[in-house]
């Protein structure tokens, strides 16, 4: 495994002669174009209110570039997704989900030697510390495991230095093998806690995605068959998850980052970030959506029609991307992965009709082709997750455990980028001007 921590992101642009500018009140400014490597362009605006006293305004930062990074590509428009260069297609076929973090998080694919040297750290630092495992019994049956994954997650800080910045680079490279293990062994005990089970702990001789299938299902009292499709399919829905660029999640790991706060501080505040609807919590939503048509006995016809009327808010979850307007490539993977499971295990999932009824529909539908809302990645994946036997409200923490990865690529990128900044937004004030104080007697 390479233990260099610091690895530089790229500045592909360091020669760039290119322009773009802007006039204002009479005055013209120039303002340098940076080119990405896929030939991507930017215009560098840092110095615009120095220069002009101006600010951008973008709203939801739809159109605004936070950082420049060597970790993933994403073109929306033809749906393209690539870890390091490799596209999605290729990882999600071929490699493991170990191997696609060490890619993540260090630029490369490893060597066998580099590999397993990674895969016995991810081993050997899968326990929590004893007095942890207390705290699980001081949440209530009905918590939302996402709740317990975010907070244990920055209890470990409690334990681990977490890069506060006194550390060498050796013991920060732990703290990320111990995210990656750690959190693994959090979210199956948060399952276990929450069914009255006992808690199975890791199993060494188990590979990342099989011990999580054992720690969740598991009992003492019988032996337990974890079958390779599975395992397969496991591998696959980490992989699709595991990095998507600037996502909201990932922005705020890098955001609470460059205050330099702890990497496990970061980490749970990525988790929190992920359990909204609108991003992580949606695998969970679109089952939701699904069940309630079924349960209602509802044409998913009516539904969408439901769905294009704006007064009723009701949204078609698992549909649209802030990114994609084009396939969502890993929704293509995970929808044949969905056929291949059900097929698998046997199961006929009425949810399933539902969904490929809603997706053919929508595709024909002038709403849906107009705005380009296509499925995303969480339209098939909580279809997977139930077959595998996963509780809905668990499906967010598979995506987080899935993103982990990135998170962490991500947050030693912004950890190691020597022009850091504290990440700090401005804003157009929009209230009151100037007014005295009036003391409550008189208001
Ligand atoms: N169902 C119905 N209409 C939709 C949907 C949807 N799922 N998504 C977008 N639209 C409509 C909006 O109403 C809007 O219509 P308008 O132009 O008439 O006002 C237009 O399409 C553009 O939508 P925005 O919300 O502006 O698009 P944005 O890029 O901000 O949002 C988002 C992207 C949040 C993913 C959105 O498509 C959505 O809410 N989807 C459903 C939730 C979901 O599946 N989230 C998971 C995202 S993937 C992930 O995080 C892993």
């Amino acid at each position: 495994m390479s233990t260099d921590l610091k690895e530089k992101t790229s500045n592909p642009d360091s020669s760039n002669k290119d322009f773009a500018t802007l006039e204002y009140q009479g005055k013209k400014l120039e303002m340098p174009v940076i080119t990405g490597s896929e030939n991507e362009k930017a215009i560098d605006i840092s110095k615009l209110r120095a220069d002009a006293g101006l600010i951008t305004l973008d709203n939801g930062y739809v159109n605004t570039g936070s950082c420049q990074s060597d970790i993933t590509f994403i073109n929306g428009e033809k749906g393209i997704l690539r870890y390091r260069g490799i596209d999605i297609e290729e990882l999600a076929e071929r490699s493991s989900f170990v191997e696609v973090a060490y890619l993540l998080i260090y630029g490369n694919l490893p060597s066998k030697a580099e590999l397993d040297k990674f895969s016995t750290g991810l081993t050997n630092h899968s326990l929590l510390h004893e007095d942890m495992i207390h705290f699980f019994a001081g949440y209530p049956s009905t918590a939302h495991p996402m709740a317990i994954l975010s907070s244990m997650t920055s209890s470990l800080a409690a334990y681990y230095h977490g890069g506060d910045g006194n550390q060498s680079e050796e013991s920060l490279e732990l703290d990320l093998i111990r995210l990656l293990s750690k959190l693994r062994t959090i979210a199956c005990f948060s399952y276990k806690k929450s069914i009255g089970q006992p808690l199975i702990y890791p199993n060494n001789k188990l590979s990342y995605c099989a011990n999580i299938m054992n720690m969740m299902f598991a009992v003492p009292t019988e032996e337990y068959y974890i079958d390779d499709e599975i395992v397969k399919v496991m591998n696959q829905l980490l992989i699709l998850h595991a990095d998507h660029e600037q996502n909201c999640s990932t922005s705020t790991v890098r955001m609470v980052q460059s205050s330099g706060a702890s990497i496990y501080a970061c980490i749970s505040a990525g988790i929190s970030a992920l359990w909204g609807p609108l991003h992580g919590g949606a695998n969970q939503a679109v089952l939701e959506m699904l069940q309630q048509i079924h349960e209602s006995g509802q044409n998913y016809k009516e539904f969408l029609t439901q769905v294009k009327d704006k007064k009723s808010k009701i949204r078609l979850m698992g549909f649209g991307h802030r990114v994609y307007k084009n396939f969502d490539p890993r929704a293509k993977i995970l929808r044949k992965a969905c056929d291949r499971i059900l097929d698998k295990l046997g199961i006929s999932d009425p949810l399933l009709e539902i969904a490929k009824g809603l997706e053919e529909e929508a595709l024909k539908d002038p709403y849906f082709v107009e705005r380009k809302l296509y499925p995303n990645v969480d339209f098939y994946s909580g279809i997977i997750y139930s077959a595998l036997g996963i509780p809905v409200n668990m499906f967010t923490v598979m995506f987080a455990l899935g993103r982990l990865p990135g998170w962490l690529a991500h947050w030693k990128e912004q950890y190691n980028f020597d022009k850091k900044k504290i990440c700090r937004p401005r804003q157009v004030y929009t209230g009151e001007n100037a007014r005295p104080y009036v003391p409550v007697r008189d208001r």
